[in-house]
Parts: C-alpha cells; structure tokens; sequence
C-alpha cells in the first residue's frame, strides 16, 4: 500500500499532463517521444515492462538448473557483476538469505585487493558455482574476477572441473557467450537483450540468484504481474501507483527537493542500493537528476533543509521510527510510505520503482536507460591503465591523509541545497559502512547538507552517473587506502601471465573517476586512510562533532 502526505506543489498539474498526453499508455506502447526524439537506446531496452510475464517461461529451466547444482553438493554461489548485473541479486542474497539446504550467495562487486581475498577466505572454492554476470560482455570488473577465479579453480581442481561450476548470465550477442563456450561452463543463460542493467532484477539477471537461494522465483513475478497489472490502469488515473509515485519524485524535483530520502527497517535495507542505483543512474544527467539518500539515519525536522522528499518502507508493520515520520509530516515535508505484507512484496516493488523511474525521467526530459557519464570515468580509468602497461607505473594519486581540519576546509563555504559524497575505494565491510555512517551523521549536523556514502567501484555503476550528470551541487570525498597486499589479475590470453594487479585496477579507477568529475567541474579532494579505515573515519567523525 502507499500513501502521500503533503504532495509537492506541483504534483496535481503533472498528473493532468499525463491525462492530456496519454504518457502511460504510451509508455506501455513502447514510444520513444515520450522521452526523447531519437529511439537510440530506448525502444530496445523496454522489455523490463513485460518481465513479469515472460520470465514465467524461463521458470521450468530454473527449476531443473537449481536441482542440478544441488545434486552436485555446491554450497556457496559467487556472483561477479556491477550496478545492474548485481544489485538485484545482492538483495535476494541479504533480504532473503538462503532457503535450507540452498547455497548462500555472495555478490563480488569490489576490486580492491583485501575485499577479493575475504572472499577467498570464507568460501570453500571447491563447493562453490560462480556466476559471470554481465549484460555487455565487457565489463572490466566483471571480466577481472571472472579471470582470477577461474583461474584458482583450474589450478586447484584441473580445466573439466572449472568448467563445470562456472555459468554466465549475458546477452546474446556478448562477448561472455563465446568465452563461455570455449571454457565449457555448466550453463549460459541468454537475457533478453531488450532489458537493460537496472531494470533487470525481474529478469535471469534476478531470477538465476534467487532460484538458487530456493526464494520461489514463480511466486515473486506473481507479485510483479500484479504491481504491473495496478500500473497498467489508467482510469482513474491518480489511482496507478507508478503515476503518484513518478509524479511526487518529479513535482519534487522541480520544486527544489531534488534529494529523494529512503528510509528502511534494517531487514530490507539492502532494498535501498538497489533503488539508489535505479533513480541516479536513470535520472542523474544532462544537468537535471533525483539524488537517492539511501542509509542516513532519520533525524529531527530541524536538522532538514527544504531540499528533500522522504520515502519511507516497512515491512509487516516493522518500519522507520513513527515518531520521527510524523514529525516530518507535520513540519510539512512531503513523505511517501510503502507498506509491505511480506519479502515477496519486493518483486512487486521491483515493477513499480522502475515504472515510477521511468515516469518521472519524463518530466525530467531524460533518456532513462542510458548513462552517458559513467563511460567517461571507464575511459579515463583505461588510459591510466594502458599508461601503467607502457610505463610500469600509475601517476601519483593527488591524495593527502585524512584529518578533519582537511575535511572541514574543503567542505567549507558549500551552498544549502548542496550535498556531500563520501566514495570509499576500500574493501566494503559492515563495521566500515558503519563508521561510514558516524561521519555521514557529523557531516550533516556540521554542513546541514545531505551526504550519500558508497564503495568504489561499485557506486561508479550507479550514483556515479549522477555524480557528473547533474545539476553540479555534489562536493566529491574520495577515500584511498595502500594495497597491503595485492592481487594479479589474470591477462587475457589465458596464459599464466598477468600485467596488471587489482590494487593497480582499483588506483586507476579512482583516479579515473577523479578526473572525470574535474574535467566536468565538480570539486573533488582526494584523502588517504590505512586498509582498515574504519577507525580513521569513526574517529573523525568524533572529533567533527566535538568541534561542532
Ligand atoms: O544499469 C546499468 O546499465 C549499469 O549499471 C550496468 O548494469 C553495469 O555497468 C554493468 O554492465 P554489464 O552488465 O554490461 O556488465
């Protein structure tokens, strides 16, 4: 069920623009003007809008998949992906976890050194299945930890073993389908290729992990049939749940609440990464974009500019705290509520988060499904990387150690209406996100602006986006650490060479990212912390609040 309290200004006019030019029932009919003028990247990627119902042919062949990877005693599941090719599924592994005798599945979507070799050390590779995957094909981290690992299976168990516990997950065109086919794996799944990245959680992309987690694939599209079913109603229109939640992000927006607040009950948090993805890679560009604040604690009215929306979840009545809810309403805050019945409600939530996205891109007048800004870092980061094969060496990064006198100055004299971004090129841990939280916290009484938190890379394959696609009001926080102890990556010809290190990897990444956000004028200050950081920044957070 969802509820809006004070709507935006001008949610009323929007819902009857959509009336007059007939948006939903063109976005159901596939047309391209109602975002853009050219079809490039839109009339091909709208195949996330009949997921619900025609994944239900795919369901037999995971039924038989999953009872084979049983059958061969596997006990863990590794997933290699980025952004869209692994947020979905890392919500079914958290929100979820699994069913008995099922896998437990890990998502690898870092490629900092320590991160890779916790991995190592808690899973048993012997029983573990890895999948591979990616819709291009081409994706670097993907590619990187699909080489290193295959290449610890081979060497530990010999090439016919390897072969049987890899699967790759792509499109048919991808360069993952010949790779696949040349080292035997077990299964590649085909997607449609009509469905991009972060509209694919509804897809093999989401389905494969969570058959193998034993969530009843059958049943979460059962849910997402009937949240498509609710959103295909157009009369009367204001009742289309897709329509007020699409028409409350943008109305927002335009009014000046461009950040869009996710608050969560801890067991569906991990709810929230996915949805940040979906809302700032969608709408983070040409100088427009929605900024998802996803796990920063609910505070007073008071501590809140007038620049946020509040969505609020919960869960059989597990939800945010009442009171602080209210409190927002009262003081006037607009405020959606999502209340669920159960986990499965997610898949319902998948369809309607996407069609709400896509809705209010159309005010926005952006191309929802593409991301033309993260290409930019990508290529930056592989000029630095083909300048370390010729050289040897990275430019040294332009990093000083983190104090909070350092932190202070830079974030110093920034705008109302701004918001701060702490990107960790660390290996991600609970205790790390937490510390993570603590400044967040600081930050924000300190500044009274929003902060957003994320792991490096991964957030370059969501938030990254919006970082350079949008309006320009981000102060960028980069956090790097030395590789105490670094691994190879694998070249590509297979053989036992390998050029090029994750730590390498990692430091190009950052430095891509860091000149990509200054090549497009976004203030960026680049900080050292030790590996294990979490102490460094909990500490700073302290000091930032004694000084307050
Ligand atoms: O939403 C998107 O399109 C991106 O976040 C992609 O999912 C991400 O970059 C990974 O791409 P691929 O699946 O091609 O490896």
């Amino acid at each position: 069920m969802i509820r809006v309290c004070n709507p935006p200004d001008r949610y009323g006019e929007l819902l009857s623009r959509f009336e007059r030019e007939w948006i939903l029932s063109r976005i159901w009919a596939h047309d391209f003007t109602v975002w853009k003028s050219e079809p490039t990247e839109i009339t091909n990627r709208l195949g996330w809008l009949h997921a619900p119902f025609s994944m239900v042919r795919e369901l037999d062949r995971l039924d038989a998949f999953v009872s084979g990877v049983r059958s061969d005693g596997i006990e863990y599941v590794l997933l290699f992906g980025m952004g869209g090719s692994s947020l979905a599924p890392d919500v079914f592994a958290r929100a979820f976890g699994p069913a008995p005798a099922h896998a437990a599945l890990t998502v690898l979507d870092s490629t900092h050194p320590a991160a890779i070799a916790d991995v190592e050390r808690r899973l048993d590779l012997s029983r573990t299945l890895f999948l591979v995957a990616t819709k291009s094909g081409t994706t670097t981290e993907t590619l990187s930890l699909f080489r290193y690992f295959h290449r610890r299976v081979r060497e530990a168990e010999g090439e016919a073993e390897a072969a049987r516990r890899f699967v790759a997950i792509t499109d048919p065109d991808s360069p993952l389908v010949d790779l696949a086919a040349r080292h035997g794996f077990r299964e590649t799944f085909l997607n449609d290729p009509n469905i991009g990245g972060r509209y694919a959680a509804l897809s093999l992309v989401g389905l494969v992990p969570a058959a193998l987690l034993g969530i009843d694939a059958a049943r979460l599209l059962e849910r997402a049939q009937s949240a498509s079913i609710d959103c295909a109603k157009y009369e009367p229109l204001d009742e289309n749940p897709a329509v007020r939640i699409g028409a409350t992000l943008a109305a927002s927006t335009l009014g000046g609440r461009d950040k869009v607040t996710f608050l969560f009950p801890p067991s569906i948090a991990c709810f929230g990464d996915w949805i940040e993805q979906l809302i700032a890679e969608s709408t983070g560009k040409e100088g427009t974009g929605i900024l998802p604040i996803v796990g920063e604690p609910v505070a007073p009215p008071a501590e809140y500019g007038d620049d946020r929306l509040f969505v609020s979840f919960s869960l059989g009545g597990d939800g945010p705290d009442e009171r602080a809810l209210s409190g927002l309403e009262h003081a006037g805050h607009p405020v959606i509520r999502v209340e669920l019945d159960d986990l499965y409600s997610l898949g319902d939530q998948f369809f309607l988060w996407e069609l709400s996205t896509a809705v209010a891109a159309h005010v926005l007048r952006v191309n929802p499904f593409d991301q033309p800004n993260v290409e930019a870092a990508k290529r930056l980061a592989r000029e630095l990387v083909d300048g370390f094969r010729r050289t040897g060496r990275l430019p040294p990064t332009e990093s000083t150690p983190l104090t909070v006198d350092g932190l202070v100055a830079f974030l110093a004299g920034t705008e109302p209406g701004s918001y701060i971004a702490l990107q960790a090129y660390l290996p991600p841990s609970d205790r790390l996100t937490e510390a993570f939280t603590a400044l967040r916290l600081g930050l924000r009484a300190r500044f009274g602006l929003a902060t957003t938190f994320g792991y490096g890379p991964r957030f370059l394959h969501s938030t990254g986006q919006l970082h350079k696609g949008d309006r320009g009001n981000g102060r960028f926080v980069q956090l790097v650490s030395p590789h105490d102890a670094d691994l190879p990556i694998p070249d590509e010809d297979e053989g036992s060479g390998s050029a090029l290190t994750f730590g390498t990897l990692i430091s190009a990444q950052a430095g891509g990212d860091r000149r990509a956000l200054l090549d497009v004028g976004r203030p960026v200050a680049t900080f050292a912390v030790p590996e294990d950081a979490a102490e460094a920044i909990r500490r700073v957070a302290g000091e930032l609040g004694e000084g307050g």
